[in-house]
C-alpha cells in the first residue's frame, strides 16, 4: 500500500524528522521534507491520497475525510462509568473480568480496546489487530505516548498490544483456546451516522465483510466466546451464526455472541 507519504510539521526538530524517516522506512513509504507546502500541494506533487504527519508528540494522517489522530474518545467516559459502578454494553457482551485474555480483531481508533484493557487489568491481556498500516501506526503510537488523561486510563492504554496484521492470518496462526474471548467490530454494512467519529478512518479502513471461515477460526481460538458488534437489525448476525444478546430497542448498535461455554446435557 503506497498511497501515502510521510512528512513532518513545518519546522521539525531533529528528533521529529528522524522519527518520520524511521516510520517511512518501517511502512515502506517515502519520507518527504515538508518545506512550506500545504497537505493538498504535497498530495498533488507526490500523487498520493494520504499524508502521515509526524508532530512533536503525536502522529496523524491527513485523509480525504479529514485528520485521523489518536484520542481515547468514548473510552474516557465509559471507564468513568465503569469506575462509578455502571455497566458497559461491550464489557457485558464479552463477559470480561480482571485477568481476561482478549483478542480484539478490529482495533480501529482503539476505544473498545482501551476499555477492554481497563477491565482485564494488569493480570489480563488485550491484543488488538489492525490490517491498515497507517491506522495501526497512528493508534499504536497514541496508545504508547498519549499523556493527557488519568493514570488508570493511561495504564490501560499502555497495556494494549497492537499488531498490524489481517485478523484472518493471525487467527489461523493461533493455538486452540489461545484467548478467552475474540471480538470483531467490523465496518458496518450500513454506516450508522455519516458524521460519526469514525469518519476520518473510513477512507483507510478495511470494509470487507467477515467471512464464515474467519468466524470458524475465531471459535477455535476463543476459549469462552466470540462477540461481534453490528448495526441493530443487521443480517450479518444470522449470516455468521451469532445470537443477538444486546440489541437495545433505542440503540443503533447491537452485540451478537457465539458462546462456547454452553454444554449439552
Ligand atoms: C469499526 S472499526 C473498529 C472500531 C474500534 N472498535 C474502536 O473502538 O475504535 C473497524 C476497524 O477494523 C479494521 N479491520 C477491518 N477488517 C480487518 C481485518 N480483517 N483484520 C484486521 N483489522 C481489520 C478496519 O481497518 C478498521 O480500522
Amino acid at each position: 500500500m503506497n498511497n501515502f507519504i510521510v512528512t513532518t510539521i513545518r519546522k521539525p526538530t531533529e528528533a521529529v524528522e528522524m522519527l518520520a524517516k524511521e516510520i517511512a522506512l518501517k511502512l515502506g513509504g517515502q519520507f518527504v521534507k515538508r518545506e512550506d507546502l500545504s497537505f493538498d500541494a504535497l498530495k498533488t506533487i507526490h500523487g498520493v491520497e494520504n499524508v502521515l504527519l509526524v508532530k512533536k508528540n503525536s502522529l496523524s494522517v491527513m485523509t480525504s475525510a479529514g485528520e485521523l489522530f489518536f484520542h481515547p474518545n468514548t473510552a474516557h467516559l465509559r471507564i468513568k462509568n465503569l469506575r462509578g459502578g455502571e455497566g458497559d454494553r461491550l464489557i457485558d457482551a464479552l463477559k470480561l473480568s480482571s485477568g481476561s485474555k482478549v483478542l480484539d480483531c478490529t482495533l480501529g481508533l482503539g476505544s473498545d480496546a482501551i476499555v477492554e484493557s481497563f477491565v482485564a487489568g494488569s493480570s489480563g491481556e488485550v491484543v488488538a489487530l489492525e490490517v491498515n498500516p497507517l491506522i495501526a501506526e497512528v493508534v499504536s503510537h497514541g496508545l504508547k505516548n498519549f499523556t493527557d488523561d488519568s493514570p488508570h486510563i493511561l495504564e490501560a492504554m499502555r497495556r494494549v498490544k497492537v499488531i498490524n496484521v489481517d485478523c484472518s492470518e493471525f487467527l489461523k496462526a493461533c493455538a486452540d483456546n489461545a484467548f478467552d474471548v475474540v471480538y470483531f467490530d467490523p465496518m458496518f454494512r450500513l454506516p450508522v451516522h455519516k458524521s460519526s467519529g469514525l469518519n476520518p478512518i473510513r477512507p483507510l479502513a478495511d470494509d470487507r465483510p467477515l467471512t464464515p471461515e474467519i468466524v470458524r477460526e475465531a471459535r477455535r481460538v476463543a476459549n469462552c466466546r466470540v462477540v461481534m458488534k453490528e448495526h441493530n437489525g443487521s443480517y450479518e448476525f444470522a449470516r455468521l451464526g451469532f445470537e443477538v444478546v444486546d440489541g437495545g430497542k433505542y440503540s443503533s448498535v447491537a452485540f451478537g455472541v457465539i458462546d462456547k461455554t454452553y454444554r449439552l446435557l
